[in-house]
């Protein structure tokens, strides 16, 4: 039996704008995705998915969960025809949009079958196989969730061409956030694609907003490495509407936005895909994250408490 483990994510500056190769930083939360690996005799692969999720999110998932992995098993030259896996997934990270579920079942399963076959992956290595798998999920993926998912931590990301730089960030002290979830699944590939075609509709504009989020963004790196929270919860805020203006937020992203705010969080924006999956509020010391989240739950929304900079 081979074991692997992938780390839920938080975007917290920049998704989409990462895409076209601005930086963005994202951090790892405490909620993990885990692989169990078993080989046998016979042939093929069976996945049992036994992640919690958000009602209707495995099976919207399905086929590019099938897409992904078949791109994955091809990638690590996993012989099938002589040997029998069964993959089975879990752990506590809530199969969901925006929180890096598929990275980090990606990453789970590429540390899982190096560890049934012995194949020593250095984490490099784990994050290329994350990477040729989140394709499955959606065609262009910039690599900040396979990243996240595979090296955890806080990281200032940003990809050149076909290469995917890293740099790790650090956290005076962990902060206290809060997730909302909206309870929508999000199709990573229609929304990216979304954001293609608006923007090649009205490049002016767009090229004006992307000015603005690589400012945003660098601005944001120092604010946090100061820890000046009120300066990077107002950056998330700017953040927010600048995802506003490219059309990927949502009514339902809005409100929890809203709520998070009026009820002290220093900044709230949506995080990862939008249109449906979290919004994140920044929400420092323990009494603040538990107000935030506890009037999220009152509305009927899902909260999931955690911490960045772990
Ligand atoms: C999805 O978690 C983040 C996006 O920026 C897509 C990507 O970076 O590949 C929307």
């Amino acid at each position: 039996m081979g074991k692997g483990e992938g780390f839920g994510k938080v975007i917290l500056f920049n998704e989409h704008f990462v895409v076209y190769g601005l930086p963005a930083i994202a951090s790892a939360i405490g909620a993990r995705t885990t692989a169990l690996v078993d080989r046998s005799s016979g042939s093929g692969v069976e996945l049992k998915d036994e992640r919690p999720e958000t009602p209707g999110y495995k099976a919207e998932k399905f086929e590019q969960q099938n897409e992904s992995l078949d791109i994955m098993l091809k990638f690590m030259k996993i012989d099938t025809e002589h040997n029998h896996y069964t993959i089975t997934l879990g752990g506590d990270l809530l199969a969901a949009s925006g929180v890096g579920a598929s990275a980090a079942s990606c990453a789970a399963i590429a540390r899982a079958f190096s560890d049934v076959l012995k194949l020593n992956y250095t984490d490099e290595r784990v994050n290329e196989v994350a990477y040729e798998g989140e394709k499955g999920y959606h065609g262009n993926p910039s690599g900040i969730d396979n990243t996240a998912a595979t090296f955890g931590g806080l990281i200032w990301y940003r990809r050149e061409g076909s290469s995917q730089l890293m740099e790790r960030m650090r956290l005076r002290q962990p902060v206290e956030i809060v997730m909302g979830n909206t309870g929508k699944v999000a199709d990573t590939k229609l929304v990216v694609g979304g954001v293609k075609e608006r923007k090649e509709r009205d490049p002016e504009k767009f090229d004006h907003i992307f000015k603005i989020a690589d400012t945003l963004v660098r601005d944001a790196r120092k604010q946090l490495d100061t820890f000046d929270l009120k300066k990077v919860g107002a950056s998330m805020n700017q953040n927010h509407a600048l995802l506003q203006e490219i059309g990927v937020s949502s009514p339902e992203l809005d409100a929890l936005v809203d709520l998070a705010r009026n009820n002290g969080a220093l900044g709230a924006k949506l995080t990862g895909t939008g249109r449906g999956g979290y919004m994140v509020a920044l929400t420092p010391g323990r009494e603040l994250q538990g107000r935030v989240a506890k009037e999220i739950g009152r509305k009927g929304f899902q909260a999931l408490s955690t911490t960045i900079g772990i």
